[in-house]
């Protein structure tokens, strides 16, 4: 199950997202320790009457959201979602955004791009004049790996397949994460582009265009929306 650290910068920017969510709606959840505390406040409205429905974009988000009594659908279920609150990794001033550190940037992505309004809620620190210094998260299937890795570093990056516990970390789609250490991303468009067409490659982290509203929680306490 994830938690929320207890950066306060983090919780109040989740909290000012979760205002903007209106009964009736279908709610995109997102993944990872910001999110967490848009879940945590989502669960709090819905206890003094909120009545929306939600999607998750990972097994840990789904098992939060029903620890807390939030009714989840699926795909199956809706045409499109109104909203969904995400973190991020890092942000730039065009809003393209990195995202993946924990994993679940495919079905982040699948949401994102399936909603309407997609708010990214972050912390002061990932703001960034340029993106790359946090490793971008790609994540590609398991057959064939090596030369998946290899095709990747004739992008320009050092390439880490991430671990848990010694062993390849495993996605909630059995697949593994590639992360790329560019230190610095001059092109975050065609880097994209560039990745995605390498076979092997299922999505990368770049979420390009696809922010509608970022929202940042600072150390002072304040909120602003960008
Ligand atoms: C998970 C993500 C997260 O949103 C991102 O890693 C930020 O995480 P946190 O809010 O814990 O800092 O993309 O795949």
């Amino acid at each position: 199950m994830i938690t929320g650290d207890d950066m306060e910068s983090k919780r109040i920017a989740a909290e000012r997202a979760v205002e903007y969510i209106e009964d009736g709606m279908i709610v995109g959840l997102g993944t990872g320790s910001t999110a967490y505390w848009a879940i945590q406040k989502i669960g709090e409205r819905m206890k003094e009457g909120l009545d929306i429905r939600a999607i998750a974009t990972s097994n840990q988000s789904e098992s939060l959201a029903k620890a807390i009594g939030i009714s989840l659908v699926s795909f199956s279920d809706i045409k499109a979602v109104d909203v969904t609150i995400d973190g991020a990794d890092e942000v730039d001033r065009q809003w393209n955004v990195i995202k993946g550190g924990g994993g679940a940037l495919l079905r982040e992505k699948i949401v994102a791009a399936a909603s309407k309004q997609l708010i990214i809620i972050i912390d002061e620190r990932k703001l960034v004049d340029r993106l790359g210094e946090f490793p971008l998260p790609v994540e590609i299937v398991q057959f064939g790996y090596e030369m998946t890795m290899h095709k990747l570093t004739e992008l320009g990056c050092r390439p880490i397949l991430r671990e848990k516990d010694k062993k390849p970390f495993m996605t909630d789609n059995g697949n593994y994460i590639i992360d790329c250490e560019f230190g610095s991303i001059e092109k975050p468009v065609e880097l994209h582009k560039e990745i995605n067409m390498i076979p092997g490659v299922v999505d990368n982290g770049l979420f390009i265009h696809m922010a509608d509203q970022v929202i940042v929680g600072f150390e002072d306490g304040s909120v602003k929306e960008l």
